[in-house]
């Protein structure tokens, strides 16, 4: 493989990236949610994506539930596969942005470091971080699939939160605590931003 990737040339393309996006009229960007299991993620990445959509914005939604249930379905919950799992979207969401797309990504994505990687792939002010900053109590309280649960008795290992890290952005371009706010406010407070 080293050898076909030093092999491999890069096709400069007639259609460029700013033309596809002219194309379709709106600015391209990765606005990517992080937070614990139970932030909001899924709920916030949903509801941001229909509002876009109304608004005719040529939008992609990228979540780590689905994602892991095909391309990465070869990927676990390591340090190790987290990090490859983020790196893989990060490149999906690349190519789409240049495609002149508005990608939406909800991914734990517990470590800075990888967050930090997938940043520095986007030009400046096209990657939006959006942290869910719920408490874990509540994230525990609200517990949708059981996950909290099994992973205090053990059953599920390194548990982002319970017996796994999560490191917390330092400087999100949003922060939002669902628990004080509705999904309509959080949906506002990042189109406030990206507007
Ligand atoms: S990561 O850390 O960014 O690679 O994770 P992600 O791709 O977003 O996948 C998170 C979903 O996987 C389920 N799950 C776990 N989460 C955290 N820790 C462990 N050990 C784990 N095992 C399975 C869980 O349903 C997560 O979904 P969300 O939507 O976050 O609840």
């Amino acid at each position: 493989s080293t050898e076909l990737a030093s092999n491999a040339v890069w096709h400069h393309a007639t259609v460029t990236n700013q033309m596809r996006a002219e194309k379709l009229g709106q600015k391209p960007k990765c606005i990517w949610l992080t937070g614990l299991s139970g932030s909001g993620k899924s709920t916030i990445a949903n509801a941001l994506d229909s509002s876009l959509f109304e608004q005719g914005a040529a939008t992609f939604l990228l979540d780590g539930d689905n994602v892991r249930h095909g391309l990465n379905k070869d990927l676990g919950m390591s340090e190790k596969d987290r990090a490859e799992n983020i790196r893989r979207v990060g490149e999906v969401a690349k190519l789409m942005v240049d495609a002149g797309l508005i990608v939406i990504c909800a991914f734990i994505s517990p470590y800075r470091r990888d967050r930090q990687m997938v940043r520095s792939m986007f030009n400046h002010g096209q990657f939006i971080e959006v942290f869910l900053d719920t408490p874990l109590d509540v994230c525990e309280q609200r517990d949708p699939k059981g996950l909290y649960k099994k992973a205090r008795q053990g059953i599920i290992k390194n548990f982002t939160g319970v017996s796994d890290p999560y490191e917390e952005p330092e400087s999100a371009e949003v922060k939002i605590n669902t628990s004080s706010s509705t999904v309509e406010q959080s949906v506002a407070a990042v189109l406030d931003v990206i507007n």
